[in-house]
């Protein structure tokens, strides 16, 4: 299993702190806020990551993370020209994902529970994690059946059809190079990851667990400061690097 961690992106709603910096170099209280997605998939067991950046940020990337050698882990790195979605992670990565499945992670989003099992008994399809939010219709929503069964994802909806969101943690299959390939762009400009969970869902190939501990996405100003107050209450003894 390879790993991604997407952290580039334009971070305009955390403008001005991210005016001159990437928000997943960022602190989140002691260490960048990337290092806690970073720690996800390396105590997950996945020691090949390709580390997705914009051009501007490149550099301090490589200077902050190295080879991955210090973390007995290697890295990769690419860049974004500019962010045209979260599914065009497996474009750009797609010499770096070559035959293997894949597990990608958002540079802003900061798990508590432990992933490890998911990723050892990952055998085809995707699997995805959901949280119940209070304010879905930021997310991508999932809509559950009476047997806890998935039966429909929608991108940032009006009307949500539950409170359980989509996380940013996905692990797919090598299809989803394949399925990224033929995403046409939303009409935001973005290839969207939600479309490519929704062939999953329509191949009945998608699963969907829950997220049993707490989860951030530390994309505001109010939800960087909750992603403080976590890692600095819950995290800290789960941090392995
Ligand atoms: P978002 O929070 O949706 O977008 P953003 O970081 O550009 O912020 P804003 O909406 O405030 O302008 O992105 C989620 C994560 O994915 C974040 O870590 C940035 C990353 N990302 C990319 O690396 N490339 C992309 O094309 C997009 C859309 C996001």
């Amino acid at each position: 299993m390879k790993g991604i961690v997407l952290s580039g992106g334009s971070a305009t709603r955390l403008r001005p702190c991210t005016k001159v910096t990437s928000k997943q170099l960022l602190p989140v209280y002691n260490r960048p806020m990337i290092y806690y997605p970073l720690n996800t998939l390396i105590k997950a067991g996945i020691k090949d990551i390709l580390i997705i950046v914009s051009p501007e940020q490149a550099g301090h990337y490589l200077n902050l993370l190295g080879s991955g050698k210090e973390m007995g882990v290697k890295f990769t790195y690419e860049i974004q020209d500019k962010p045209e979605g979260l599914a065009q992670a497996f474009l750009i990565g797609q010499n770096f994902i070559d035959e293997d499945s894949v597990c990608m992670i958002l540079g802003d989003n900061i798990f508590e529970d432990d992933f490890s099992e998911d990723i050892k008994n990952f055998e085809s399809g995707a699997k995805v994690f959901a949280k119940e939010v209070s304010d879905p219709k930021r997310f991508g929503v999932v809509e559950f059946d009476e047997n806890k069964k998935a039966i429909s994802i929608e991108e940032k909806p009006q009307n949500p059809k539950s409170n359980y969101c989509v996380t940013g943690l996905y692990v797919y299959d090598n299809k989803v190079v394949d399925i990224a390939r033929n995403l046409k762009p939303s009409p935001r400009g973005e290839l969207e990851i939600t479309d490519v969970n929704k062939i999953y869902l329509e191949k009945g190939e998608l699963d969907v667990a829950m997220v049993s501990g707490a989860w951030v996405d530390a994309g505001t100003f109010d939800s960087l400061l909750e992603a403080q107050i976590l890692a600095k209450n819950k995290l800290q003894d789960k941090m392995v690097i």
